[in-house]
């Protein structure tokens, strides 16, 4: 039995539905396997603004500091949509992994057996794709400076990027290919920029140190073609942030929606969990949300507290969801089940003791 304590960043848009039904499928954790989760819930993105006039309130930091994880839906609202507005929900999000260390974003891409016809992709191309993205999450054209001329004739983003800041990345991702199937690929645009030239030196660097892991390179524009027309290639694919954003998103069609991808963001001192997709605004306040990604998250988190039978179960739980057809609307049109009612069905498989 374990205590932890968790700071829970519901957000904006779906991201409270889906979180909702994410802290029901915890409890039943607990239920289950006799552990106490405390909650915090805290305030981030647009909510935050409109509470306190910042998307990221001193209060946030310090929860998060303190808890032994973050737990986040999404950020993200059309009021704040304007590009040109000083205070945006995003800068919540990218100041949080910034603050929190999170350099590691891990996003496991999976084509379930159940859901290969939910796919716009042929099924003999996706049957089996299981491979993980590794996104540095805190440099980059994110973080880089960025400006305007006054005349607003002119703008600009830097991208950079440190030889250690690529380097622990990349070690991650070697780590992770040798408990998986050995395999890493470098995706960047090596031919047109520095910073993914710097990327190669490092990665073949580091890769010395792993003689028995397989390395290859990808230009991004290709690495995007490939991943559609024979993404089983791909074991574990390491990026740089923007890059690591845009196949992540690509990479849900294959599992058939974006409703199902998790995330794990994990730095030296912190970890966060939060689902790959956004707030989606139009879909907010119907209950037809996905809440698959955000309880995989949660699952992740159960992962880093080294609670691996728990994490299991939840995952099962999920499968079995998928295998009866017990599904929200992005996933089963004529006959969707709602948000809840899907957060509800996980909850009584692991309470009712139903799963193997
Ligand atoms: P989005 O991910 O919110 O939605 C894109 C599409 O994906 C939706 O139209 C919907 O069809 C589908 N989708 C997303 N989540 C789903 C779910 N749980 N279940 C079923 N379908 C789902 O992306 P967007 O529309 O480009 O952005 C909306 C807002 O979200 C923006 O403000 C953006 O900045 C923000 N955003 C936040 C995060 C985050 O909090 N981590 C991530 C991406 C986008
Ligand atoms: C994501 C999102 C964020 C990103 C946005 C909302 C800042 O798209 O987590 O994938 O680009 O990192
Ligand atoms: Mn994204």
């Amino acid at each position: 039995m374990a205590t932890k304590n968790i700071t829970v960043l519901s957000g904006d848009g779906i991201g409270p539905e889906v979180m909702a039904q994410a802290i029901h499928v915890l409890d039943a954790v607990c239920d289950r396997y006799g552990h106490v989760f405390n909650y915090d819930y805290q305030l981030i993105g647009g909510v935050a603004i409109e509470e306190t006039e910042v998307p990221l309130p001193e209060a946030t930091v310090q929860s998060c500091k303190s808890s032994d994880a973050v737990l986040l839906g999404a950020i993200g609202h059309p009021k704040y949509s304007d590009p040109t507005m000083k205070v945006r929900p995003e800068q919540g999000l990218l100041a949080i992994r910034k603050e929190l260390g999170l350099y590691c974003n891990v996003r496991p891409v999976t084509a379930y057996d159940g859901l290969l016809d939910m796919s716009p992709l042929k099924n003999e191309r996706i049957k089996d794709v299981d491979f993980v993205i590794y996104r540095e999450l805190i440099g980059g054209i994110y973080f880089g400076e960025s400006g305007r001329s006054d005349d607003n004739t002119y703008a600009y983003d830097k991208c950079e990027y440190h030889d250690h800041e690529i380097e622990r990345i990349v070690r991650q991702a070697f780590d992770a290919a040798i408990k998986r199937r050995n395999k890493v690929t470098l995706v960047d645009k090596a031919n047109v920029l520095e910073t993914s030239r710097l990327w190669r030196e490092i990665f073949d660097r580091v890769s010395e140190d792993y003689p028995n892991v397989e390395k290859d390179y990808l230009y991004i524009d290709n690495a995007c073609m490939q991943m559609i027309l024979n993404p089983r290639r791909f074991d574990v694919v390491v990026t740089s942030n923007i890059f690591g954003d845009i196949l992540s998103d690509e990479g849900s069609v294959i599992a058939g929606s974006l409703g199902l991808l998790p995330s794990a963001s994990i730095g030296e001192q912190y970890a966060l969990f939060e689902p790959v997709h956004g707030s989606w605004p139009e879909g907010a306040g119907q209950d037809i949300a996905n809440p698959f990604a955000m309880v995989l998250s949660a699952a992740l988190m159960l992962q880093y507290f080294g609670m691996l039978e728990e994490a299991k179960s939840v995952r099962e739980a999920v499968n079995e969801c998928i295998l009866s057809g017990y599904l929200t609307p992005d996933l089963n049109s004529s006959n969707g089940k709602s948000c809840s009612e899907v957060g509800k069905y996980i909850s009584e498989l692991l309470t009712s003791n139903t799963l193997v």
